[in-house]
């Protein structure tokens, strides 16, 4: 048994203030923490939460360039839109700070001069791409091209977003600054490097030697970097947004996003407390990181180091790191508006704040990736908080108001299954703790949900609205029971569901019990309750199948915005001499004949009337046009390029689409009155 830390300090990622949260940041980070700290609160223990919000890095200039305003602007929004949807869904930080306070540039600037004054970085140049006419350095998201893999011409210089694979900005074919539009050039600059490598004999001890507790994800993310080997990191960036790096001819350069984001969280301690060194410093702190896993390397690896190699730091007891939250089956994501966004969900279900974090709750990503679907949304709350622990909690309420004016009765006499159910308070009050302890919190959350079913099931059995027509005495017994386990059921709650807890501490005008004070007697006989009322209300079909709609409905929308978006010509390709054009024989044909080719997914055989001659072209189209269609259609195509074996078949010319920025290809037919083999030039 580990003993209890003299105090905790408590850490959930910044989100960056570039959008709005949707339901994966609370699933992911903020709702679990949110239970721990709740809970080690109604524990009576020493704890600070700090979060705040990231105000840095490239997502948040590139959010800027599309809205047409200032990066300033955007982290004012975004920043103010987050902090309110945490209080609307009961998140309460003991401080919600921000990376653009002048505390957190000074916190910032002078952890990263101690660490340069220490020696501890490697300074490097290299080549990084330039745009002559913003006279900027280009983030690798700044520069597109045509991706080298699958040819989708507006690759970025990170990713392609057509096939998924991480690119290198040099990679790119016909690169271009999406700034100006100008074409980047090869410039040399110098870089700060936390050299990482010389780390990793340290950081391979402390977490694989003295946290074998890790969650598996966790370690499993650890050893594989280490596996392959860590390699110094830069932490400085060209950049016009950020802090800026505190050294003589370093202008122009600011601190990598993701080397002052972490130190956010010791600026804002500093900016909560004057006592903020007690929790950074002291070693019977317990300081634990609540993130996702996309940041499991900055939050095990990189800001360890920084912590180590500045000194005087602790560092973590503990990264309990989620998996992802899909939604209906599919990728969360921002940019393609597949989200259910806080803000928006307040509107459609105010008051409902404990549905969705229940709903939530119960499906975790604590080991894999899991799904949240709006169906799933509607069971939990209809069937478990209206059907298990509302129905158990009300049921208890009203019946003390029918029969006992709203009081505790006084039982005459418990029999033995009624003590045992009694005792189950306590067990299942170390059966929820230790399960938050050990960051498990759907267990957490089943466990409290037993003790509701304990009473369902109670109730049920001994059907007090029969009995009473007998043998009130025997009621007095059950309700005093039932009202025990709606008492716990309070207290219990509290990590869990903030604001159904209000409502319940309300019914019952629940003394000031606390979580350790919990005993089989909650409330005495001759308690007098509040007044009753519903605890959680169910949530109709129509409302549901509404939701799910509107999910498909933002999609395609922001589908077709983007797609008009991106819709900017190629830049056209190197000249060609009129010879050269000459060269090609273009004609007018018209499609006889169209077939798939067999176990192939794209290739079509086409039988084609060039005026000249019948014969075979195959075409890679038959994603897009069933053969039946083609069957009659005038085209262009050209007939004199070289024969060539395409799966088998000879493939005697080319048709001639044009390709819409969505990857739809059109046929190009000829207009007005033309014959097969007329010349096209
Ligand atoms: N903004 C980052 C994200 O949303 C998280 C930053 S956590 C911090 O992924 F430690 F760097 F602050
Ligand atoms: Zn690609």
């Amino acid at each position: 048994m580990q003993k209890t830390p003299k105090r905790y300090l408590i850490t959930a990622a910044l989100p960056y203030a570039n959008g709005p949260l949707h339901i994966g940041h609370l699933a992911g980070v903020y709702v679990p923490a949110d239970v721990y700290v709740r809970y080690l609160k109604g524990r009576g223990r020493d704890v600070i939460w700090i979060c705040g919000s990231d105000e840095h890095g490239v997502p948040i200039t590139i959010r800027a360039q599309k809205e047409g305003c200032s990066p300033q602007e955007v982290v004012d929004k975004y920043h103010a839109l987050i902090k309110k949807s945490f209080e609307d869904f009961g998140i309460e930080f003991s401080i919600y700070s921000r990376t653009s306070k002048p505390i957190h540039y000074q916190t910032a600037q002078e952890f990263f001069l101690k660490l340069y004054e220490s020696g501890v970085f490697v300074e490097q140049e290299s080549d990084q791409y330039f745009d002559p006419e913003a006279n900027q350095f280009l983030a690798d998201r700044y520069i597109s091209g045509t991706c080298p893999h699958c040819q989708n011409p507006n690759a970025y210089g990170d990713q392609c977003e057509r096939c998924g694979t991480s690119l290198n900005a040099t990679d790119l074919i016909n690169p271009k600054s999406t700034i100006s539009g100008a074409k980047p050039i090869l410039k040399k600059t110098k870089h700060w490097y936390l050299p990482l490598d010389k780390y990793q004999p340290f950081l391979e001890n402390w977490i694989l030697k003295e946290h074998p507790e890790w969650k598996v994800n966790v370690l499993g993310q650890c050893r594989s970097w280490f596996d392959a080997g860590l390699h110094p990191r830069a932490v400085s960036r060209d950049l016009p947004w950020g802090v800026p790096v505190p050294l003589e001819g370093a202008e122009g350069k600011v601190l990598y996003v993701w080397f002052d984001a972490p130190i956010g969280y010791i600026s804002a301690t500093k900016e909560l407390t004057p006592d903020w060194e007690t929790y950074w410093k002291s070693e019977d702190t317990k300081m634990v990181h609540f993130i996702g896993k996309d940041n499991i390397v900055f939050h095990c690896i990189v800001f360890p180091t920084m912590l180590h190699a500045h000194g005087g730091y602790i560092l973590p007891d503990n990264v309990p790191a989620n998996e992802f939250l899909n939604l209906e089956g599919e990728k969360l994501s921002t940019s393609r508006n597949w989200a259910v966004w806080l803000h928006e969900y307040l509107e459609e279900f105010p008051g409902k704040q404990d549905a969705l974090r229940y709903a939530l709750m119960a499906n975790l990503p604590e080991t894999k990736d899991n799904d949240f679907t709006w169906k799933d949304f509607q069971t939990r709350n209809n069937s478990e908080l209206v059907g298990i622990l509302g129905n158990f909690f009300n049921r208890a309420v009203v019946l003390a108001e029918k029969y006992f004016e709203a009081t505790v009765p006084q039982p005459s006499g418990l029999d033995a299954e009624e003590t045992e159910l009694l005792e189950q308070i306590p067990r299942q009050r170390e059966a929820i703790a230790e399960a938050i302890e050990a960051y498990r919190f759907r267990d957490a959350l089943k466990e409290y949900m037993q003790l509701a079913r304990l009473g369902n099931k109670y109730l049920a059995d001994r059907e007090p609205w029969k009995v009473i027509k007998t043998d009130k005495e025997r009621v007095a017994g059950i309700v005093y029971v039932a009202l025990q386990l709606a008492g716990a059921l309070a207290v219990l709650g509290r990590p869990f569901l903030p604001f159904a807890v209000r409502k319940m501490e309300a019914m019952l005008q629940l003394p000031t019990t606390t979580w350790d004070e919990l005993t089989t007697t909650v409330l005495s006989a001759g308690h007098k309750l509040g007044v009753s009322a519903l605890l959680f209300e169910r949530i109709e079909d129509a409302v549901i199948e509404a939701q799910v709609a509107r999910l498909q409905r933002n999609a395609e929308e922001n589908a077709k915005k983007s797609m008009a978006e991106n819709a900017v010509a190629e830049p056209a390709k190197p000249d060609v001499s009129f010879e050269q054009f000459e060269a090609m024989d273009l004609r007018v044909a018209t499609i006889l004949e169209a077939e798939r080719i067999p176990k192939t997914q794209k290739l079509l055989k086409l039988l084609v009337d060039t005026g000249i001659d019948q014969r075979t072209i195959v075409s890679g189209i038959a994603e897009y046009f069933p053969p039946e269609s083609l069957i009659g259609k005038r085209v262009t195509i050209i007939v004199n390029l070289a024969p060539r074996k395409i799966k088998g078949v000879e493939s005697h010319g080319m048709l001639l689409f044009a390709q819409s920025a969505d990857g739809v290809l059109h046929i190009m037919s000829p207009e007005g009155e033309t014959e097969n083999g007329n010349q096209i030039g």
